[in-house]
């Protein structure tokens, strides 16, 4: 059998490693795995090469994707379809691994399906927010990016008294990774664009911290529509200056973490037995129950996933 892997949206860290398990597994049952390079587009334009353990293995501990990937949206256009249908032909695949986030999942797998080419697709993000699956593959390393940041604050926070930080994490619209890093990090609030805040809480949490732990934590998701204007409230509030920082796009291209490493390997362990059984047209590797588990079909019909608001009052003292 040949596999084509494809990477389309936001990389992730655990993509190298499931990408370089699944070609081990191939390549000791006689498969072949072949990969595109720059996403859909890089396949229109034939950027298709093979893949062996030996190119992939070095990368295993690297963030971003040995393959790189691709936010353009190609295959709205019908020749464009029709020019992927003919280049999957062309290089005689069988089946496509697909590594992306919730668009990528829930749009491209019925294309392949309506050809007879079986998919199986990673759920990949830091993001966290792919409705069908407790956990995607990135989130779990993109936190620990925040805590290696975080103690570092907190290390001088503790060294000089009485100061307040905020800590920006990303996450696009939503809030998973900050409710998440603040949780870890004993945070004194949590902000995130799902849920408004209480300005007046906001100061109190900020007060008490200093009061009991000598600082203020504040983590905060990158979508916050105040976002630019709360620290300047803050430190206006209190009187004391707001040290803010950016974690930016250093947390996406951050090395695995244990945990992605394993659910990489776990993910990737599975997609290949199900392409090999021939198993399914369709399927998503999802996690359910803290189980890895094959999702027949695409992730559709699924409630949006939402951050928890009892953890989210907790945080912030409501
Ligand atoms: O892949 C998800 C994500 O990293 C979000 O957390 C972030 O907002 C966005 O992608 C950044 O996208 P871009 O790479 O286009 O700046």
């Amino acid at each position: 059998l040949k596999t084509l892997i494809v990477v389309s949206g936001g990389d992730a860290p655990g993509i190298n490693a499931a990408m370089a398990v699944f070609t081990r597994r191939a390549a000791s049952s006689g498969d072949s795995v072949i990969g595109a390079i720059g996403g859909f587009p890089g396949v229109l334009d034939n950027q298709i090469i093979p893949l062996s353990p030996t190119l992939l293995d070095p990368f295993v501990g690297q963030g971003g994707t040995y393959l790189d990937s691709s936010r353009d949206p190609v295959l709205k256009a019908a020749d464009a379809q029709e020019k992927l249908r003919a280049q999957l032909a062309a290089h005689r695949v069988d089946n496509v691994l697909l590594f992306g986030g919730d668009g990528t999942l829930r749009h491209i797998p019925p294309l392949l399906h309506a050809w007879g080419v079986p998919t199986v697709g990673i759920p990949s993000t830091i993001d966290n927010d792919i409705p069908g699956t407790e956990m995607t593959l990135g989130f779990d390393s993109a936190c620990n990016f925040a805590y290696r940041t975080i103690d570092g604050l907190l290390a001088t926070a503790r060294a000089l008294r009485g100061r307040i930080f905020t800590v920006e994490t990303l996450g696009g619209s939503t809030g998973f990774i900050a409710l998440a890093v603040a949780q870890g990090s004993a945070a004194h609030a949590a902000l995130i664009p799902e849920y408004p805040y209480d300005e007046t809480y906001l100061l109190k949490q900020v007060m008490d911290g200093i009061q009991r732990d000598t600082y203020a934590l504040i983590v905060l998701s990158e979508g916050l529509s105040t976002r630019d204007s709360m620290p300047k409230f803050v430190e206006r509030s209190t009187g004391i200056r707001v040290r803010d920082t950016r974690l930016g796009h250093g947390q996406r291209g951050t090395p695995p973490s244990h945990q992605d490493r394993v659910l990489a390997s776990q993910m990737a362990q599975l997609a290949y037995e199900t392409l090999r059984a021939g198993a399914t047209s369709m399927g998503i590797t999802v996690v359910r129950s803290g189980k890895v588990t094959l999702h027949e079909g695409v992730l559709a019909g699924f409630e949006p996933r939402t951050p928890d608001k009892g953890l989210y009052d907790q945080i912030n003292g409501y």
